[in-house]
């Protein structure tokens, strides 16, 4: 793998949140994204007290929907949790990844805009090896692009309520 570049410009800040199981994945990583550039919006947890996945990534999510950040990442127990969490808010389009392919993938096929790590079952290096690949992957556009729409149609097709009725932290 080359050295990291930014993947788009203006891609500045990324939000980061974890939950207890794995918080300090979280540091590792903003620790290597600030020694590249980046600035962090850290949404969280900062401690193995136990908290609840689906409150940092909606945190985060927010974060990337509102454009307070470019990228958002977060890292729980498996990284499912999270990316069914941040998955249900508008706009997102999170990706639980184990493997550097499925990095690029979400990106060049999804133009998944969250990624979900699971700092039980991937190392350090790896995570760092799939948050790389992630940033430094495009969105491949043309066919890719007409299914990215499909799902945000079906977003404007279902209702639901607003993220704001979300239940208080
Ligand atoms: C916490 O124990 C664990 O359930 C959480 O980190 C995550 O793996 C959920 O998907």
């Amino acid at each position: 793998m080359g050295p990291y570049q930014y993947g788009e410009p203006g891609m500045t800040v990324i939000a980061l949140g974890a939950d207890h199981a794995v918080f300090p994945l979280k540091e590792d990583l903003k620790a290597w994204l600030t020694t590249r550039g980046h600035r962090i919006l850290d949404v969280g947890t900062d401690s193995l007290d136990a908290v609840d996945y689906p409150d940092d990534a909606l945190l985060v999510a927010e974060a990337v929907t509102i454009g307070a950040a470019a990228r958002g990442v977060l890292v729980c127990g498996t990284g499912i949790g999270m990316a069914v969490a941040s998955n249900k808010v508008p706009g997102v389009r999170a990706a639980a990844c184990a493997d550097t392919h499925a990095a690029r993938m979400s990106r060049e096929h999804n133009a998944a805009n969250v990624l979900a790590l699971g700092g039980r079952v991937t190392g350090r290096e790896a995570a760092i090896a799939i948050l790389q690949t992630g940033l430094g992957t495009d969105f491949g556009g043309g066919r890719h692009a007409r299914r990215v729409e499909k799902l945000a149609a079906l977003e404007r097709a279902i209702p639901r309520a607003g993220v704001s009725d979300a239940p208080a932290r």
